[in-house]
């Protein structure tokens, strides 16, 4: 789950489309802006699909259940948390935002940012 970042080159699905053309990838951001970029920047190829859901990730329910538009989350997924942890006041927060998700076996979560409350 991952918000898009124009500046960067390619965004997440399609790195992983040009491995896998079917994968299939959920992107989740609050900030109206993001959402507005997302309609343009989100364009899948044929055999796969992308999807933007505009929610606090901390709200796992509606995540969840607005992702299953797209993914089978019975399959294992990748929640990719790229500069969101941050982002969450608590530790007790990240906690349900990085499990709930991965309910699936081999399922698999990866970050990029240290929040305060991880020191
Ligand atoms: C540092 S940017 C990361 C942008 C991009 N993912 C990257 O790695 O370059 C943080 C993003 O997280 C979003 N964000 C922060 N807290 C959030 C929350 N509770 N729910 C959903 N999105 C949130 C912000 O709107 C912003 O787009």
């Amino acid at each position: 789950m991952s918000p898009i970042d124009e500046t960067t080159a390619n965004n997440t699905h399609e790195v992983a489309q040009a491995v896998t053309p079917t994968a299939r990838i959920v992107y989740v951001d609050y900030d109206p802006l993001v959402q507005a970029h997302a309609r343009t920047l989100l364009t899948s190829g044929p055999d796969g699909a992308t999807d933007f859901v505009h929610a606090d990730v901390r709200d796992v329910d509606r995540v969840l259940a607005e992702a299953a538009r797209t993914l089978d989350l019975d399959r294992p997924v990748a929640v990719i948390l790229s500069g969101i942890l941050a982002h969450l006041p608590t530790a007790e927060e990240a906690r349900d935002v990085t499990r709930r998700p991965r309910s699936a076996p081999t399922s698999t979560v990866s970050s990029s940012s240290s929040p305060a409350w991880s020191t």
